[in-house]
């Protein structure tokens, strides 16, 4: 009796797992939903300069004109090609493999994801990268913590405003801290402790059937204690919001690497 029970638990644990799994997965594209039309806006933007420049290099027999075509549609083609393979490598699923990353370097390629959402959304972006730390990390779901909490951050501030995120070195601690600061509606303090609940959401579906689903920061949560990092959020309504992660440094990260690397980035 004992065991035929036991085992009944193990298979609903299992299934349990395995439908985490897809809810999570689940989550991740409904943020790609979020970002589609700006980013089909951005292509629009770049395929209108590709074929504005495409005609003047026809029409213009001069050598200096068709130069500067060509680089410009150069430039734009490039740009596709930045924000697709960020969007695939955001979609791809890499398990839960871990590997050393500058973590500045994870940032920018979500950044250049929502850069035109936030500015369709006047929000300006302040960037204080002041040191280049080096994380064991899965850059993918690391990635989509960034991209929850920018979300996040973007509809807290209806009127527009601005989003600061911050990354320093902690060597004391041996943590990479990221911070990702906004302008806008702020949590009230009786709400504060809900927040990283699964299913928590003050956000209403919108015309577009765009409410918020509450998983989030749930899976933000998850995913930073599976890192043995840490989550924090500060508030003040009426003010803003910040939220700080801490991410254990590399280990190989001696005195001869991180000079190295300073070099390469200087
Ligand atoms: N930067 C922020 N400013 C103000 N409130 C926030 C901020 N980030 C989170 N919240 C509050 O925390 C709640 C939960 O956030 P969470 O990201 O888990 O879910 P969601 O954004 O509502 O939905 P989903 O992320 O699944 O689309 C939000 O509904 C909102 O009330
Ligand atoms: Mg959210």
């Amino acid at each position: 009796m004992g065991s035929s029970n036991d085992q009944r638990i193990a298979e609903l644990e299992q299934q349990l797992a395995h439908m985490h799994k897809q809810l999570m997965q689940a989550e991740k594209m409904s943020t790609v939903g979020v970002l589609a039309s700006s980013i089909t806006h951005e292509f629009n933007n770049i395929l209108t300069t590709v074929i504005n420049y495409a005609k003047m290099g026809l029409r213009h027999k001069d050598e200096a004109i068709r130069e500067k075509s060509f680089t410009k549609i150069l430039a734009a083609g490039q740009r596709a090609a930045k924000i697709t393979t960020g969007m695939l490598s955001y979609a791809r699923s890499n398990g839960d493999h871990k590997e050393s990353h500058e973590i500045d370097q994870l940032i920018d390629d979500v950044l250049i994801l929502v850069e035109k959402d936030l500015q369709s959304h006047r929000i300006s972006l302040v960037k204080k990268f002041e040191q280049h730390p080096l994380a064991t990390v899965n850059a993918n779901q690391i990635q989509q913590v960034i991209l929850n909490l920018v979300i996040n951050a973007r509809q807290a501030m209806d009127e527009g405003g601005t989003l600061t995120i911050s990354l320093v070195e902690n060597q004391a601690d041996q943590f990479a801290e990221i911070s990702i600061r906004d302008t806008g509606c702020g949590i009230p303090p009786q709400t504060l402790p809900k927040i990283f609940d699964s299913f928590f959401t003050t956000k209403k579906a919108d015309g577009a059937g765009q409410g918020g689903s509450g998983l989030g920061l749930a899976m933000c949560k998850d995913v930073i204690e599976d890192h043995h990092g840490r989550i924090r959020v500060e508030s003040t309504p009426g003010k803003g919001t910040a939220f700080t992660l801490k991410l254990p440094l590399a280990k190989q990260q001696s005195g001869f690497i991180r000079s190295e690397q300073i070099n390469k980035a200087g």
